[in-house]
């Protein structure tokens, strides 16, 4: 079993960025954690961030056939991107939306998302647990399904 984390616009920056909003773990060091984290759990797992649309489309696009499901925090173009929602579409994989911070707690702008409606859930404010939860919860689905 294979899965893929996406990592959306800023979250590179995690670790220095609005820490009272998103925690001090780096980016690298939730990678490492969730890396423990699929060994312990006999599965392979590629992760991949960037800040520019088109290249997630890419990377998405690439992912067909590829892994068995995906984690992904779109970061903010979670709420504008209809092109990221299409790729999560054309490729027909199951996927978890996630974030560190609760959006349904913040500015109106964040409480949509294009990514919701057509996910297998949603885990949204556990900070760096987000990603854990999405994880234990993407594979329990799939060990149901495969
Ligand atoms: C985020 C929430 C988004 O609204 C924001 O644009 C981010 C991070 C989160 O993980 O809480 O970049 O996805």
């Amino acid at each position: 079993m294979r899965l893929l984390v996406i990592s959306g616009p800023n979250l590179n920056l995690l670790g220095t960025r609005e820490p009272e909003i998103y925690g001090s773990s780096s980016l690298k060091g939730i990678e490492t954690l969730l890396q423990t984290k699929a060994k312990q759990e006999n599965i392979e797992l590629d992760c991949f961030q960037s800040n520019f649309e088109g290249a997630l489309v890419d990377r998405i696009q690439q992912a067909s056939g590829q892994v068995e499901g995906i984690l992904i925090n779109a970061g903010a173009y979670t709420h504008t991107s209809i092109a990221i929602r299409d790729a999560l579409l054309g490729i027909q994989i199951p996927y978890v939306e996630l974030h560190l911070s609760n959006t349904f707690a913040r500015e109106p702008f964040r409480h949509n998302s294009f990514l919701a409606d057509h996910a297998l859930g949603i885990v949204s404010g556990f900070g760096v647990m987000s990603y854990t939860l999405a994880m234990e919860g993407l594979l329990a689905h799939l060990r149901q399904i495969n």
